[in-house]
């Protein structure tokens, strides 16, 4: 057998997936995986005169990779990744790479290239979304790591990733390190957040105005036709309408609990920011409601000793809908300004020169939060002056705001009035709100502090640090 030019560990659905995708443009892969059942199962199923298998051993597949090696990881994110790392070790050379393209935490991702290093193996920490589809037919790719690696594996990874809204490949060299592992983190965060805020909506319309499930899909749809397009609206549109196998005429999505579950991607995000002291309030909130609906029995139990209070003026639905849609889409634009802020503020501190407009770009398809308004912020950043600092600072985004504010408020209040919980539509207005605002009640906190705790303040009118005796004691 000729040597490939590729190899991929790891193949359970999402190496499995990318590597068809990697052998149907025509590059030689040879995969491999620590069961080796599933190895022949797999290249008798898809095996071709581009893809391979190796079931002797780890060494034999090395062997069979041309030189110098680059070599796909796509096992489970933590020890697993590790482990595979341990046993490559001894079997690379130098100038070798190796890709992790699993959901590694960026820490890690920073760690294993500080360890690779000194051998000379080169270490791309790469996020892939999309899911299995899109590791099929074309993800989103977000490889970091430095520009010399980017350009050798740049022929792969531009034939096998989606395409843009105008043809080019949906992948671009994030930025050194662990730039890639980070991005990819926060896309995840950006995904918790996303679907929070349209659960929000779902709820609203369902409790405030009785929608069965098709009836909230058929509002949905009509958002998804304009600036709210996206991935996440489209499969709620089939969620929402899937019928339920077991109760007659009923949708599935009523009979499903109400208990969501997290992989940790989201909570990274938030705690990351945290740590940054960067605000990521909608994040963090679409955390919290995982959580709080995580808590079922401690709700059910609650839910029974409060009655649900309701106000009066709600508007008609018709009225309603489009207000809802500006909400949602002035809720969504707040959040990427807080996430973008982050991976900012992650990238001067770390030192990876990542670029806002290229990262928008390379979302606009193939990851689950492809979404029109991605390509309204990968225009807005390209047009953006460079002294930009924050989303809201630029004009076009502002415009947009300026445009959906006054429905936005009107929707959170009368949400908020009728009882129905908002964290992530209401904590996107708070921040937009509270970053848009010169006056801050923080004078107030720092009296408090400095009465306390002697903590000092500045004052507005001249220099210096200042205490105050506030007391006569
Ligand atoms: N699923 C998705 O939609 C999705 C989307 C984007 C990214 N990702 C990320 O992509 C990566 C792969 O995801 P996945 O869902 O395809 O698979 P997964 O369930 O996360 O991992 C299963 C794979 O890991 C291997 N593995 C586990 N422990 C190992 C060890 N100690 N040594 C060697 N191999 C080990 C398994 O080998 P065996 O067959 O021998 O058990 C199998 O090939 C993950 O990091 C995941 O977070 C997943």
């Amino acid at each position: 057998m000729k040597k490939t030019q590729i190899g991929l560990i790891g193949l359970a659905v999402m190496g499995a997936n990318l590597a068809r995708n990697i052998a149907s443009k025509n590059f030689d892969v040879i995969v491999y995986n620590r069961t080796k059942e599933k190895t022949k199962e797999f290249i008798k199923q898809y095996g071709n005169e581009h893809l391979f298998g190796e079931t002797r051993s780890l060494s034999q597949f090395v062997a069979s990779i041309e030189r110098p090696r680059n070599i796909i990881i796509m096992v489970q994110a933590g020890k697993p990744v590790d482990a595979v790392i341990e046993e490559l070790f001894p079997l690379l050379d130098s100038d070798d790479c190796i890709i992790d393209c699993g959901n590694s935490y960026y820490r890690d991702t920073i760690r294993r290239e500080a360890y690779l290093a000194p051998k000379g193996i080169h270490f791309v920490g790469c996020g892939v979304s999309g899911g299995e589809e899109g590791a099929l037919h074309g993800p989103s790719i977000m490889p970091g790591g430095s520009g010399e690696n980017y350009v050798r594996l740049r022929p792969i990874f531009e034939a096998i990733a989606a395409r843009d809204f105008n043809g080019w490949a949906c992948v671009t060299h994030i930025g050194w390190g662990a730039s890639g592992h980070f991005v990819k983190m926060v896309h995840n965060g950006i995904e918790y957040a996303v679907m929070q805020i349209m659960a929000e909506a779902y709820d609203t319309l369902r409790k405030l105005y009785n929608l069965s499930a098709p009836g909230i899909a058929d509002i949905f749809e009509d958002y998804s036709k304009g600036k709210l397009g996206s991935y996440l609206f489209d499969i709620s549109l089939k969620v929402l309408r899937k019928e339920d196998e077991f109760q007659d005429g009923a949708s599935l999505v009523d009979y499903i609990l109400d208990r969501a579950g997290q992989k940790g991607t989201g909570k990274w995000t938030a705690i990351d920011a945290l740590e940054r002291n960067v605000c990521v309030p909608t994040i963090a909130e679409a955390v919290f409601a995982r959580n709080i609906s995580a808590n079922k029995k401690l709700r059910t139990e609650l839910s029974a000793t409060f009655e649900e209070f309701h106000g009066k003026n709600l508007p008609p639905l018709n009225k309603f809908i489009p207000l809802l849609k500006n909400g949602l889409y002035a809720s969504i634009l707040s959040a990427y300004a807080q996430w973008y802020d982050l991976i900012t503020q992650a990238s001067r501190e770390e030192g990876w020169e990542v670029n806002l407009a290229e990262i928008s770009r390379i979302w606009e398809w193939g990851c689950i939060i492809r979404a029109e308004i991605l390509s309204f912020l990968h225009e807005s950043f390209l047009d953006a002056p460079e002294w930009v600092s924050h989303l809201f600072a630029i004009p076009e985004v502002m415009s947009a705001f300026r445009e959906s504010v006054p429905d936005w408020h009107g929707v959170v209040s009368i949400i908020i009035e009728h009882g129905i919980a908002v964290p992530t539509i209401g904590s996107s207005l708070s921040y937009f709100e509270a970053m848009t605002d010169n006056e801050h009640p923080a004078n107030y906190l720092q009296g408090l502090r400095d009465f306390f705790g002697a903590h000092t303040y500045e004052r507005t009118d001249r220099k210096g640090v200042f205490h105050t005796e506030w007391s006569d004691k």
